[in-house]
């Protein structure tokens, strides 16, 4: 069926493709941190573990919303390990780290998907895709403050 919600096809496309690379980088970090949350080993065991707990618990909420705006635009989300690894500037963790080195990783993470949420934000002003930018603004907030949180813990 034809979609005319007021934004032409090729700008669709365009608001769509930036929001898998944000969908792509918030689904890395959430595996990331769930992974941390597991995993997490030292003298402040138990609030990392709940730490880590909160924001994946965040992520894995905020993933759906991403890709049910990419629906809405009228493409397909991805939704396979694959896809992501394609689309992501995030890394996957496949060490061991430290609890220190798990605080960091996830600070520099969080600053990633900021920067990434930033530029879809740029894309949806430039098309005029208010509702993605609806979307994509509390992203960027949000990735800020707990970067800033993973800080303040590291120090
Ligand atoms: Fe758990």
């Amino acid at each position: 069926m034809d979609i005319n919600i007021g934004i032409s096809e090729e700008d669709r496309a365009r608001s769509a493709e930036a929001l898998s690379r944000l969908l792509a980088d918030t689904y890395t970090l959430y595996l990331k941190t769930h992974g941390y949350h597991w995993n997490v080993e030292g003298p402040h065991f138990q609030q990392l573990h709940i730490q880590f707990m909160d924001q994946y618990t965040e992520m894995w909420t905020a993933v759906d919303e991403l890709a049910e705006r990419i629906r809405a635009l009228g493409h397909k989300a991805p939704g396979s390990y694959a896809q992501f690894v394609k689309l992501a500037t995030i890394k996957e963790e496949d060490g061991e780290p430290s609890w220190q080195d798990m605080v960091r990783n996830l600070e520099q993470g969080h600053e990633q998907v900021a920067r990434t949420a930033r530029e879809v934000l740029r894309i949806a002003e430039d098309v005029s895709d208010d509702a993605t930018g609806d979307v994509v603004a509390p992203r960027i907030t949000l990735h800020e403050k707990t970067a800033w949180m993973l800080r303040a813990t590291a120090s």
